[in-house]
């Protein structure tokens, strides 16, 4: 197969990220501006903010990438840029961008699905996961078990049918008086505490594969009201036992879920994805528990678990690589299920 070289671009939500992936040299630059300072003072992502700090950002990492790598925009076989599921708006910058330098070098392009890309990001390390794997993807918008038999041969087995993990520990977060992004914020804090109050493992008791974190958050935010009407103000102690307590409970939902799906598929391999999937307890907890099973867990280097742009330039280089790529208009979309994808081969 002709090697193939390409430039990918991520702008879904709070992240730029610009990458270079060669199908036979591997990843040759990457870089990422995060916006997290620029939404703080909201206490989450602005929309309308985050589009404009992409159209700032975008160019300027795209010359980085290509200087980094010591390549020409000749040097490119093609342009992957994030096309959904996102925020509209931010979406849509990466896309022109993306299509417009695709058409002035004369290269094809293609719109990658965020959350493919989260689930492929694996690939990219060293010891990259054999097909076919369970993949469970726990991001800020998703939490999904699903198997993959190919690239875009995905089965869902199952969902979170109301917020998703990262949605919980964001929203948890801000319960306990952490700044956005709550997420590692709240696993920073938990390390310091003791999970002594008992919270749910929700449907863990139910059959199936599906998910439910916002009656947690409830449980949660009972927990936070009782301690304070009998202490007061929280004080650190106390705070960081909640976020170890809720901590525990999603990693614990989670891993139950996980290696269900993995006795129900038959399946040996479980590859964790999305920005979650960072999170040290998750991590430490299934190698664990699969190792009792003679499974196995794949997941990337932390930079590459949260938003970025090598994740777009590898599963956009593997569609292009197969023939794919887009037509001349630009099209995003904010909601995009995975299971819509067209597989390879
Ligand atoms: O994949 P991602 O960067 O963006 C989306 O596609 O949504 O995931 C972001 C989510 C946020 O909810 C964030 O709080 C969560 O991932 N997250 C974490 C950790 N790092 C990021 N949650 C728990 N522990 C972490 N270490
Ligand atoms: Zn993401």
């Amino acid at each position: 197969m002709t090697p193939m070289r390409v430039l990918g671009i991520e702008t879904s939500c709070d992240e730029t990220g610009v990458a270079i992936f060669d199908s036979e040299r591997g990843l040759l630059a990457d870089s990422l501006f995060s916006q997290i300072a620029l939404h703080r003072e909201y206490g989450g992502v602005v929309p309308e903010l985050a589009s404009r700090d992409h159209v700032r950002k975008c160019l300027p990492l795209l010359r980085e990438v290509f200087a980094s790598a010591g390549l020409q925009p000749g040097d490119i076989d093609g342009v992957a840029f994030t096309a959904g599921p996102g925020l509209i708006g931010a979406l849509m910058v990466g896309a022109c961008i993306g299509r417009s330098v695709a058409y002035a070098w004369g290269v094809p392009a293609l719109g990658v699905h965020h959350m493919e890309a989260h689930l492929l990001a694996p690939m990219l390390e060293a010891e990259p996961p054999a097909l076919p794997f369970v993949a469970l993807l726990v991001s800020g918008g998703h939490t999904q078990l699903v198997r993959v038999d190919g690239i875009g041969r995905y089965t869902l087995l199952g969902e979170s049918l109301d917020d998703a993990a990262g949605e919980a520990f964001d929203k948890c977060a801000k319960m306990l008086g952490l700044p956005y992004p709550g997420g590692p914020e709240l696993s920073a804090l938990a390390e310091s505490g003791h999970a002594r109050f008992d919270l749910p493992r929700p449907m863990v008791n139910r059959p199936g594969l599906d998910f439910s974190f916002s009656g947690l958050k409830t449980a949660v935010l009972t927990v936070v009201r009782e301690q304070s009407a009998t202490s007061g103000q929280l004080d650190l102690a106390t705070r960081a036992d909640i976020a170890a307590s809720f901590q525990l409970a999603v990693v614990e939902t989670l891993t139950i879920k996980s290696l269900r799906a993995l006795q129900q598929t038959g399946l040996k391999t479980l590859v964790l994805a999305g920005g979650v999937s960072a999170n040290r307890l998750l991590r430490e907890r299934l190698e664990r528990e699969l190792v009792a099973i003679g499974a196995r867990v794949f997941y990337a280097r932390p930079k590459f678990c949260t938003d970025n742009g090598a994740m777009i330039a590898y599963a956009g280089c593997q569609r292009l690589l197969a023939g794919q790529h887009d037509a001349l208009a630009i099209h995003v979309r904010a909601r995009w299920p995975l299971t819509d994808l067209p597989a390879l081969g």
